[in-house]
C-alpha cells in the first residue's frame, strides 16, 4: 500500500482446495489473521445459495438453475474483522448454512453453471480489493488461475469425518458414527469430483497427520516465501509494499 492507502501492487491471492471437511476452511481463516489478509469461504456462498432456495419451499427435485439463481440474489457477503459473514436478506446465516438440509442439496445447486458463475464473480470482486485467502474446489484452477499460492490439502476420509464430527457434537464420537459420517463424506466427494481439481501447481498438504497449527504454519511459510519472491523479482513493488 502507498501512504494514501492505494493499493500499488496486485492483491495476492492464496488459494486453498481440497475434498469436503478437509480442513480448508478454518486453515483459511487462520492463515488469513496471521497475514491480515481477508478470508472469502466460496463453499460458504453455494451453501447460502442453498439455503436461499431452501427458503422458497420449492420441493428440491423442483429446482432450476433460475430459481436458485433468484432466490440468490438476497445473499451477501458481509465484512467481519478478516472474513465476511454469508448473509440473506442482510442477516447473518452462518449456523444455518452448516445445517444438514443444505449439506445435503448443496452439490446439487453446486453444478449449476449459473450459480457457479454467480460465486465466481463474487470472490473475484472481493478478491480485486484485498489481499485474500479463499477456500473451495476450484479455485486454484478455475476461479484464479494466476493465483500468488496454491494449496491443495487432502486426508483421509475416517480422519476428515472424526474430526467434522468432533466439531459439530463438541465430544469424541464413536466409531459407528464416524462409519456414516465417513460415507456421506465419500459419497460428497464423489458428486463433487468434477469441480475438485488440484492445479498443476499446487503444493499438496495430506493433514491425517497434521495438528491444525501444523498445517497453518507451513502454508504461512509458503505465501511467505512466495511473497517474497515476488517483492525480489519486483523492485518497484517491494519499494511501494
Ligand atoms: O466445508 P465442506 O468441505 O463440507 O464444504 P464447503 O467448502 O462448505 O462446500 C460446500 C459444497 O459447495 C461442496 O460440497 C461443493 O458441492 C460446493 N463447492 C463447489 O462446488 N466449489 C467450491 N469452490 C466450493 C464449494
Amino acid at each position: 500500500m502507498s501512504a494514501d492507502g492505494t493499493r500499488q501492487s496486485a492483491p495476492v491471492v492464496i488459494a486453498i482446495d481440497g475434498p469436503a471437511a478437509s480442513g480448508k476452511s478454518s486453515t483459511a481463516h487462520w492463515v488469513a489473521s496471521v497475514l491480515r489478509y481477508r478470508h472469502v469461504d466460496s463453499g460458504a456462498l453455494y451453501r447460502a445459495a442453498t439455503a436461499a432456495a431452501l427458503r422458497t419451499r420449492t420441493a428440491a427435485d423442483q429446482w432450476t438453475e433460475e430459481l436458485v439463481l433468484d432466490a440468490a440474489r438476497a445473499v451477501t457477503l458481509s465484512p467481519r474483522d478478516t472474513s465476511f459473514a454469508p448473509c440473506i436478506d442482510g442477516k447473518d446465516v452462518e449456523t444455518e448454512i452448516r445445517g444438514t438440509e443444505v449439506t445435503r442439496f448443496v452439490s446439487k445447486v453446486a453444478q449449476m453453471p449459473l450459480v457457479r458463475a454467480w460465486v465466481n464473480r463474487l470472490v473475484q470482486s472481493t478478491a480485486a480489493r484485498h489481499d485474500v485467502v479463499v477456500d473451495g474446489r476450484d479455485m486454484g484452477t478455475a476461479v484464479f488461475p494466476d493465483a500468488t499460492l496454491k494449496v491443495f490439502l487432502i486426508a483421509d476420509p475416517w480422519e476428515r469425518a472424526r474430526r467434522r464430527l468432533t466439531q459439530h457434537l463438541g465430544r469424541r464420537p464413536t466409531d459407528a458414527e464416524v462409519a456414516e459420517e465417513t460415507d456421506r463424506l465419500v459419497h460428497r466427494d464423489a458428486q463433487d469430483a468434477t469441480q475438485t481439481v488440484q492445479a498443476r501447481d499446487a503444493v499438496l498438504i495430506d493433514t491425517t497427520y497434521l495438528t491444525q497449527p501444523e498445517q497453518v504454519d507451513r502454508i504461512v511459510a509458503l505465501a511467505r516465501a512466495v511473497t517474497q519472491r515476488g517483492n525480489e523479482t519486483s523492485p518497484v513493488d517491494a519499494t511501494n509494499g
